[in-house]
């Protein structure tokens, strides 16, 4: 019998190539440093069994449509807006991520864009690293407090929850804005549901957690970046066509909002050239997940899934009910 395929579009750790191995799958990994294109990915995608796509690969009708043998798309990535979801369904294509693991990981780069925005982290190292510091200066630098302020999170799914859970050390009010109350959520962190015009109004720093959707493009835009208050902080590490990001460009240049902390872009890898000349914005390279424990983890979560479906079972990690 033949051997059954696995793709993977990128080289991922080798804890997960590991699995497949051992069960026996013949493996094609793209090893290039880019993305792969479109043509040779839907050239590559139409024997696989399985595939193991990064969240840059658009996996649309097209691709879908192309796949025949395609049994499961085991997303590296716990956000899977990069696939239709719908039509691989309809497909009888199981459609998997990679949740929990990467939560404490993007909590934790969560935290470092606040705490870096708000003490100007990378202008200072700049002006310690261009000579320019001569000694203690009463005025220097001078960034806001972020203990004790209000902490708005919008999306309070795994990670947002984590990243207001570390807020308790930092002595802060927490907002957030979910479709849901969570109770224990709130139970743990004194957290409140708030509206989300409230929400806006009130919070000193905005943390976007929400997964995109149809619903969630734009949910920050110019229509209401103005109703954030004067002064706050917005920092995403979620996805970046959450926020309209021209209209955060205008905020930050006027000073409307204070600073940002963004590790994704609307048209990532695209960023808004703007943003490279604005001081208050510290800005990411899509690295929230990025620790070799999350990475390794993430790759045994999606080799594993594609493991159960090849071997004939219901995976582990479905993003709809099986
Ligand atoms: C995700 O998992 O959705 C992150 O954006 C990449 O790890």
């Amino acid at each position: 019998m033949a051997q059954l395929k696995v793709l993977i579009t990128r080289k991922i750790p080798e804890a997960g190539r590991e699995i497949l191995k051992e069960a026996g799958f013949l493996i094609e990994i793209y090893n290039g440093d880019r993305p792969l294109s479109r043509k040779t990915f839907l050239q590559k995608i139409a024997s696989a069994d399985a595939v193991i796509p990064m969240l840059s690969e658009q996996i649309d009708r097209e691709v879908i449509d192309q796949a025949a043998n395609l049994k499961v798309i085991a997303n590296y990535a716990v956000g899977y807006n990069n696939i239709d979801v719908d039509y691989a369904r309809s497909k009888h294509i199981y459609v998997t991520n990679t949740p929990d693991v990467l939560t404490e990981a993007t909590a934790d780069l969560t935290w470092a864009l606040m705490l870096s925005a708000a003490k100007r982290i990378p202008e200072s190292d700049q002006y310690v690293r261009q000579g320019k510091f001569k000694g203690w200066e009463p005025l220097l630098m001078l960034g806001d407090d972020v203990s004790g302020k209000t902490l708005g999170i919008i999306g309070a799914g795994r990670i947002g929850q984590a990243v207001g859970q570390r807020a308790i050390g930092f002595n802060m009010n927490i907002l957030y804005h979910s479709p849901s109350k969570k109770k224990s959520f709130e139970k743990k962190t004194g957290a409140q549901k708030s509206g989300f015009e409230e929400l806006l109004k009130t919070s000193d720093f905005i943390s976007i957690h929400c997964p995109l959707t149809e619903k969630t493009r734009h949910l920050i835009s110019s229509k209401n970046i103005f109703k954030i208050k004067r002064g706050a902080f917005l920092i995403n590490t979620s996805r970046g066509a959450v926020v309209e990001e021209s209209a955060l460009v205008m905020a930050l240049a006027n000073g409307h909002l204070a600073g940002a902390g963004l590790d994704v872009y609307e048209f990532e890898p695209e960023i808004h050239p703007k943003l490279f000349s604005l001081q208050n914005v510290v800005l990411l390279p899509h690295i929230g997940s990025a620790t070799k424990e999350t990475r390794s983890a993430m790759a045994r979560i999606a080799a594993n899934n594609v493991k159960a479906v090849l071997s004939g079972n219901k995976p582990l990690h479905s993003v709809y009910p099986v």
